[in-house]
């Protein structure tokens, strides 16, 4: 049996962002969705993962527009100012890791803690983005130590408090998400305008997917295809 209700209430975690954004157009046109809320770090209700209390804080603050049937986090982060992606062992270094795994491991942890308290216990999704290259079966280029070891943890992380979840809320899914390669400000240093796709296109692709997602599925890493991929 399909989770998503309708109608739902649904929640954007990172609305500010290509996928975030296009995502909020989405929900914001599609009649099933009674209301849409985003969030980003500069919104009314912030969160910021250099500030991890800050993800408290905002869940607390929001807890007056839920419950929501449908959270969608999509806050990531590849590259910065001062760092590219990893190319070869030497160019390891504590920074970035530390930097990658606080953006999307350890923010979209305390993010699923704090929010999955939002969510409606009759039937709700929380689905948070993480990318193919977080595989550790899929990895077969190398490269990219930090980001792929960042949602590697993501993965964990998730399915994790999937487990914990299935036994407490039984109704509530966490899904692993990978959005395929999209054009957006993360893809654009390496070629995203060329390989990626518009960001409309992946959402259409992705809601199709959390459209029919059931409960056996909570605790899957899933692509925007519908295919599960391996950890
Ligand atoms: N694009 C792809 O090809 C691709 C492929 C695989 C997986 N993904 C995943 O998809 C997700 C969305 O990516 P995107 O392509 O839409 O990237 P994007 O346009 O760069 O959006 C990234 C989002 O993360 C937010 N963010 C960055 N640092 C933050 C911080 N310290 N605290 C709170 N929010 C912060 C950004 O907020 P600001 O607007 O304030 O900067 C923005 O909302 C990411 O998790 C990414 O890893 C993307």
């Amino acid at each position: 049996m399909k989770i998503l209700p309708t109608p739902f209430r649904a929640l954007v975690i990172g609305s500010s962002g290509t996928i975030g954004s296009a995502f909020m157009e989405l929900l914001t046109n599609n009649p099933n969705c009674s209301g849409v809320v985003g969030i980003h770090r500069n919104s009314t209700y912030a969160l910021d993962y250099q500030n991890p209390s800050s993800i408290e804080t905002c869940a607390n603050a929001l807890a007056t527009e839920g419950p929501f049937q449908l959270i969608i986090n999509t806050i990531g982060v590849l590259h910065s100012a001062d760092w590219m992606p990893e190319k070869r062992l030497d160019d390891l270094n504590a920074e970035q890791l530390i930097e990658l795994m606080k953006m999307n491991a350890i923010g979209p942890a305390l993010t699923i803690r704090y929010f999955s308290k939002l969510l409606d216990p009759q039937n709700s999704i929380m689905v948070t983005l993480s990318a193919k290259v977080g595989s550790i079966e899929d990895n077969r280029l190398g490269g990219w130590y930090s980001y792929r070891a960042s949602k590697a943890a993501l993965n964990m992380l998730i399915k994790t408090a999937s487990i914990e979840l299935g036994r407490t809320k039984p109704n509530i899914a966490l899904i692993a998400m990978h959005p395929g390669t999209v054009n957006s400000r993360l893809s654009k240093p390496f070629r995203g305008e060329q390989i990626g796709r518009p960001a409309e296109d992946a959402v259409k692709d992705m809601f199709s997917v959390i459209e029919n997602l059931q409960i056996e599925d909570s605790g899957s890493f899933v692509s925007y295809s519908g295919e599960k991929l391996p950890w």
